[in-house]
Parts: structure tokens; sequence; C-alpha cells
């Protein structure tokens, strides 16, 4: 920037040769000089640019000095342009008006004639290098004028991005409120509803046989409690409490597969597209939870168009970076989307829909939880989940789902379901803090032809224990008061090490607890409970009658 502003020496020196001489003593300094015929020559030459000026006493003497103050005054406020002043010896005491150039010229530095010339050359020198300081503030200000022109825009742009996270803060942290409500209630529902499916089911198997209108009966309100299981899931599921059978999963595969199912749930008037990324990762989910969450999604599309269009299920591979403003961390994802052409939402209905209870559709139509409960999955996989949508452009829903990229992922956990396993009786010691769950739970027991004792904390489980009761194994309530369904089956472990422990429970718990136990989902039937109870003696090492 400095080599671009002039680096010329002004002289004003009007009498006989010192012009000519100044010039020759100056060019060992390097720079050009402009010798200028008097002081409005000197303004111009100033004002069009110059390192300093040289000018002798007698030129400013006799001149009209105003231009010159002027000009000096209106100087931009980096420049405090430098004079060398050449004075007589004793001329300045002589000369009164000498004050008043110093206070008109402000940067000058003052020579007395005779001088030696290597005096003038280091002068000047010193007044290049203070000019170029001077240049050097121009450029410095420039650059502060055009970032303080760019803050402004650059302060609103910070502040609305401030906003738009705070607004999504907000927002999870309304969600995560509700959430934690609803994972409260949905949970004591949960435990209501446990021994009434279990009563409904052995009153099935007991009289639905011989009287058919008791079947009857029981058979809806069997159908009434399952419907009520469902929601009682998605309740759970939104408040992230649902015991989730995580493992790597082909999404290409799960989709296709869900195929004729989706069309099936959308009518004919919906036409259905599938289309994968070839050689996708397997994403790290529970795939049933999952096929539920594309089914939920499905069934609103179809909902938003009533007379027919398209959805659309895409699958692609995604690395998300820290600076993507998604709503998950970032990392390796498979983003899978379900896109429609329906009516769209408008804003409000935007801002709301993944909120438990809200819906749109007719009383009775819509339980408000089909988003919250994808939206509940998505988080609790690690994931992450948007909406988008406008009146009349369709809706598109994005999952993320974590792609499962490390190796100890891949193994697949999952033991296939056995149909209804037939045991040997057993003896089992049934613990749990609620008497209605422990009642039904043994009574389906029983009904397995298996000998129960039960206890109604884990300290009386203990005593039992210690009094020398045999058992076969242990099926104990997860979340009891006092002491944990997971650390009774730790003392169980240390006083007999070899007996096996099922823990029954409403949400996930603390895994790092109790990863390594069996467990059983509430609410469950009498066949999820043999079969959880064959599983446990018969792990998955020795599968030897385990089918396909
Ligand atoms: N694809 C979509 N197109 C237009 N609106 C949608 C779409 N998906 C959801 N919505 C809006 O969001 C609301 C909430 O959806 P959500 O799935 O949570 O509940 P619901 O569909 O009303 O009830 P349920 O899922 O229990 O049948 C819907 O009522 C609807 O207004
Ligand atoms: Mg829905």
């Amino acid at each position: 920037v400095t080599s671009a502003l002039p680096d010329r020496a002004l002289i004003l020196a009007p009498r006989g040769r010192d012009a000519q001489v100044a010039a020759g003593m100056l060019r060992e300094t390097g720079v050009g000089t402009l010798i200028c015929a008097d002081i409005a020559a000197l303004v111009a030459a100033a004002a069009d640019g110059a390192a300093f000026a040289v000018v002798t006493e007698e030129a400013l003497r006799t001149a009209d000095l105003r231009p010159f103050a002027t000009w000096l005054a209106q100087q931009p406020e980096w420049s405090d342009f430098p004079f060398i002043l050449l004075t007589e010896r004793g001329g300045l005491e002589r000369n009164p008006a000498a004050g008043r150039f110093l206070e008109t010229l402000g940067n000058v530095t003052f020579l007395e004639r005779p001088f030696h010339p290597t005096t003038l050359v280091s002068i000047a020198r010193a007044a290049l290098r203070a000019r170029h300081r001077q240049y050097d503030a121009r450029a410095s200000m420039m650059a502060l004028r055009e970032l303080s022109a760019s803050l402004e825009e650059r302060v609103e742009a910070a502040t609305d991005e401030r906003q738009a996270v705070l607004a999504q803060l907000h927002e999870a942290q309304k969600l995560e409120t509700i959430g934690q409500l609803t994972g409260g209630v949905a949970h004591d529902f949960n435990n209501l509803l446990t021994p009434i499916t279990a009563a409904l089911d052995l009153m099935q198997r007991r009289y639905g046989g011989s009287d058919p209108r008791a079947g009857r009966l029981i058979g809806s309100a069997l159908q009434s409690a399952e419907r009520a299981k469902t929601l009682v899931q998605r309740l759970l599921g939104f408040a992230r409490r649902q015991t989730l059978q995580t493992r790597p999963t082909d999404l290409a595969s799960l989709i296709t597969g869900m195929r004729d199912l989706v069309a099936s749930s959308v009518g004919p008037m919906i036409e259905v597209r599938v289309r994968c990324e070839v050689g996708l990762p397997p994403a790290l989910v529970d795939p049933n939870q999952l096929e539920l969450a594309i089914l939920n999604l499905c069934v609103n599309s179809r909902d938003a168009m009533p007379d027919g269009g398209q959805v659309r299920i895409a699958a692609e591979r995604m690395t998300v970076d820290a600076d993507d403003r998604l709503p998950v961390a970032p990392g390796q994802y498979l983003l899978l989307s379900v896109t429609d052409t329906g009516s769209g939402m408008d804003a409000e209905t935007l801002a709301r829909a993944v909120e438990p209870f809200y819906s749109t559709k007719e009383q009775g139509k819509g339980t408000g939880l089909g988003l919250s409960m994808v939206h509940g999955l998505a988080a609790q996989m690690g994931g992450g989940f948007r909406l988008e949508s406008a009146p009349g452009e369709g809706t598109r829903a994005d999952l993320w789902l974590p792609a499962a990229i490390d190796a100890a992922d891949r193994r697949d956990p999952a033991a296939p379901a056995l149909p209804m396993a037939d045991l040997r009786p057993m003896a089992l010691l049934l613990v749990d803090d609620e008497e209605l769950v422990r009642n039904g739970t043994a009574e389906m027991l029983r009904d397995l032809g298996h000998s129960v004792v039960e206890a109604a904390s884990g300290g009386e489980a203990l005593i039992r224990l210690a009094d020398g009761l045999p058992i076969d194994a242990l099926v104990t309530d997860y979340k009891m008061p006092g002491m944990s369904g997971a650390e009774l089956a730790q003392r169980l472990h240390r006083l007999r090490p070899d007996v096996p422990v099922l823990l029954i429970t409403g949400y996930t718990g603390n895994p790092g607890e109790a990863a390594d136990l069996a467990r059983l989902d509430k609410p469950f039937r009498q066949a999820d409970l043999a079969n959880a109870l064959a599983r446990l003696l018969e792990p998955p090492g020795d599968a030897g009658r385990r089918g396909n």
C-alpha cells in the first residue's frame, strides 16, 4: 500500500540556485523531487501527493499563507505532512513571524543554514520514515473502515444465527420437558396395562373356548388392550424410554421389504417409490421400531393426499460436519427420507407437528403421536429428525440414522423369536413391588406349569434365598423402590452364581448396570414370557433347537 503512495519531495526555494542545490542533496535519499515556483504550486503538488517538503524561510516570509494553512488544516486524519524549514542564522529571532510559521506548518523541522549536506539528508530520511508510518496508518484505517462498514452486516448475521440456534434449543427443551412428563405417565400406564393384559390373556385361554360369547367379549377387550399398548409404546417412544433392540441393519432390504406393506397402507391412489443408494453401510437401528416409524410417516403422507399422489422413500449415505446446522451431531449417517406430494403444512402446523397429541385430524382420527414417536426414536437411536414442508408443496421428513461402521457393531445379536417355548416345570422366584402386576405374572407362570414363589421387594427375595429356597431362575421387575432388579440380580449372583435372571423392564434403565441381563419388556403376553424364559435357560451359545 505504501509504495502506491507518492514518495516525492517538494522543494520551495525561490532564491538563486537554492532549489537545484537542495534537489541534488536529496537525490541521495532516493526520492524524486519536484521544484515548486511558489506557495500555490507547492499546495497543489502536496494535494496531489508527496512525502515531505523542503521550504526556505524567505519563501514564506512575504507570501500569503492562507491557502497553505487551509490545505494543512484539511489534511486527512492519518496525515501530518512533514516540512523541513531552512532558516537563516538568527533569522527566527529576528523574525517575529517565525512563530506563526511554526503553528501553520505543524510537523516542521528547522535546519539552520549553512548546513552540511549529510545533515539535510538525514533529516530528509527521518521525514520520509515519518511519512511512511503515516501511509501505514492510512492503510490500517482503511482496513478498519471497511471492517466497520461490514460489521453491522456481520452483527446482523450473527444475531440471526444465534436466534435460530436459540429457537432450536427452546424447541428441544420444550420437547424434552413434554417427553419427561409423558414418559412418567406412560410408564405408570404401562404398569397398569400389564396385569390387565395378563388377566385377559388367561381368561381367554380358560373360558374363551368353552363360552364363545365370553370369548368374543374377552377378545375385543384384548384388542383394546393391544391398542392401548401401542399407544403407550408410542408415548414411551417419544419419551425415549422404550427398550430398543439396536443392531446393524441393512436399510435397503428393510425398505424394500416394507414396500408392499406401505403400498397397501396408502392405497391404490398413491404411487410408492423406493430409491436406495447402492452399497450403503448398515444403520445402527432397531429395525422393528424403524419400520413403525416409516409406516407412521407414510400414513401421514397418505392422509395428506386424499386425491392421490406420490410417496418416495429414499436412503443415502451422509457425512455430517459440525457446521452443517443439522439436528444431529457430526458423524456418519444414513439419511432416510419420506417425501410426499401432499397438502404440506403451514408454519404453525409444521412448528407443532412433533408435539405429542398435536393433530389436525378429526377428533378420534389422529392421536397426534405418530411424529412424536418418530422424533423420539430417532433421538434415542442417536440420530435426528427434521420436517420440511410448505402449504401446497408436499412434505419431506428426514431421519438421520447412525451408520454402523465400527466392526464391533456388525455382529448381529438378534435371536429369532421362538414360537411358544415348552419348558420343563421350574421353580421360580418372582419379585415385583406392584401386587397387581406380580399376581398377573405369577398366574401366567403357573399356567405355564412352573411353581412360583412371590416376593414384594428385593429384600424379601434375599431373605427367602438366605433361608435356602431352591430356585431355577429369578424373574424380577427392574424398577422397584429400595433395591432395583439389577441390584438384586447382582446379590443373587454372589449367593448362587448359576441361577439365571430375567429382568422385566418398562423402559430402558441404566444399560451399564443391567446390560448383560436378559430382559422382557412390559407389557407382555404369556407367549413372550415363555419365550423369554426359554432363551434364558438356553442362551444363544447352544442354539441347537433354534430355527430360523
Ligand atoms: N406428510 C404430512 N403432510 C401434511 N401434514 C402432515 C404430514 N405429516 C404430519 N402432518 C401434520 O402433523 C400433524 C401431526 O402428525 P402426527 O403423525 O404426529 O399425528 P397424526 O397423524 O395427526 O395422528 P396419528 O399419527 O396418531 O394418526 C398431523 O395431524 C398433520 O397435521
Ligand atoms: Mg400420523
